[in-house]
């Protein structure tokens, strides 16, 4: 193992502690621009709180809502013409993996003249790298992405219809303010699949990432039984604060990058999710729980090894030896299972996907990221042949 990290998000964690988020904000600016989604912060009284809090604080305050699931960049441009006309100097993201998305590429965009969409990576020659943005603050109201303590952030071209990624340690939220308390009203189905997404946000880094990282492999193991065991009880009844509690946590601890750092591990089931999302507009983590045991049964012909960790430690399932491939697929089978226990959908038919495109969407992902090769980088990585038997074994 060989690496550096560092996350400078600092994290205000437990049931109310939004009371905190004024004088937090004060400490960055005294106009915020307060980006939300669909109404679901408003109708929770969430964004009332918010405000009271920042009102005492001194904190005056613009808007920027309406940002959809799947955020597009048409919303990023807007609210970064709102941050400069009202002349904002933090931006504070009350809402899901959606909405801090694009509050952060909106810090960013607010100082640069071009279309922010240069700054996602889709493919093109020179991509506009960000040498400023606002300060950042993260208000998750759901538990799922980790957005809010990390540096990444995910957009969607409607007209293009792309999908893709920025990572930049200047979108890095100053604070997140993580107050369990505002997912309760997080509705069954969207709860179900913040527990998928963050279990594939260390499945990921799991198997794809280099031999020899024990402890690594016991972080991620921890928060998949973390979740496996919370997860359930948060989705059978919303107001348990105590499940809430634990899946927030664990969602924040699966992407703020210390349970992947030195890995080097790749991300091929988001890769290839979001080319499905940026053609079909849906749900990141439908769409995860749908090609995870399709891309686990492929890659388990490789890597059977820790394949059969998986089903040993997270499955309590008993191998021959490192290399039994029937252990290895029984814990693939237990794990579509639990995710079937929870709703998730585990075929491309379910999410009202049929064979038409398989090929455009091999192509679409390679676009946006490849090795020297041409592959897919994973473990092992893949062409576009191979991304195709994964779809087609999932539809
Ligand atoms: O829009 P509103 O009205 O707020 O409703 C949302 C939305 O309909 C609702 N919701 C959120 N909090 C709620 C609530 N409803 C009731 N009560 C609450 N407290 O939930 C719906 C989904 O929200 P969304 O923000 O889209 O979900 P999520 O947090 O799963 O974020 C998904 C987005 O994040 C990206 C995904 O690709 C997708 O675009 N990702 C971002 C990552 C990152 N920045 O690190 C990593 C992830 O892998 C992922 O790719
Ligand atoms: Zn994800």
């Amino acid at each position: 193992m060989n690496f550096e990290f560092h996350n400078p998000t600092r994290i205000i964690f437990g049931a109310g502690n939004l009371a905190r988020l004024g004088g937090v904000a004060r400490e960055y600016g005294a106009k915020a621009l307060i980006v939300t989604g669909g109404g679901s912060v408003k109708k929770s009284g969430a964004f009332d709180r918010a405000v009271q809090s920042l009102t005492a604080a001194g904190v005056a305050y613009a808007e920027c809502d309406g940002v959809e699931p799947n955020p597009r960049i048409t919303s990023v441009i807007r609210g970064a013409q709102t941050a400069r006309s009202q002349g904002c100097d933090v931006i504070i993201a009350i809402g899901g993996g959606s909405v801090m998305d694009a509050a952060k590429v909106i810090a960013a965009a607010t100082f640069y003249d071009g279309n922010p969409w240069d700054m996602i990576h889709h493919g093109q020659a020179d991509v506009h790298v960000p040498d400023k943005a606002l300060p950042i603050i993260t208000v998750p109201t759901l538990a799922a992405t980790g957005s809010e303590t990390n540096c990444g952030a995910v957009i969607t071209n409607e007209e293009t219809k792309v999908k893709s990624f920025i990572q930049n340690p200047l979108l890095s939220p100053k604070a997140a303010i993580m107050d369990p308390e505002l997912t309760v009203s997080v509705p069954r189905n969207q709860t179900a699949y913040g527990v998928c997404d963050l279990i594939t946000h260390v499945t990921e880094a799991y198997f794809n990432g280099i031999d020899s990282t024990p402890l690594q492999d016991r972080f991620a193991e921890g928060v998949i039984l973390t979740a496996m065991q919370w997860g359930p009880k948060a989705i059978a009844d919303g107001a348990d604060i105590e499940a809430r509690t634990h899946i927030q946590w664990a969602a924040a601890v699966a992407l703020n990058g210390w349970v992947q750092v030195g890995t080097n591990g790749a991300y091929p089931v988001h890769m290839l999710e979001h080319t499905l999302s940026g053609h079909h507009d849906v749900t990141h983590a439908a769409g995860l729980s749908v090609i995870n045991p399709a891309w686990m049964r492929f890659a388990a012909k490789t890597n059977t090894p820790k394949f059969v960790q998986f089903a040993q430690r997270i499955f309590g399932l008993t191998a021959t030896s490192e290399n039994d491939v029937s252990c290895a697929l029984e814990g693939i089978d237990r794990f579509e299972a639990f995710l079937r226990s929870i709703d998730c959908p585990t075929r491309l038919s379910e999410l009202g996907i049929d064979d038409a495109l398989l090929e455009t969407y091999a192509r679409d992902t390679l676009q946006i990221i490849h090795d020297e090769d041409g592959n897919l980088p994973g473990r092992p990585p893949m062409s576009v042949a191979d991304i195709v038997s994964i779809f087609r074994s999932a539809l």
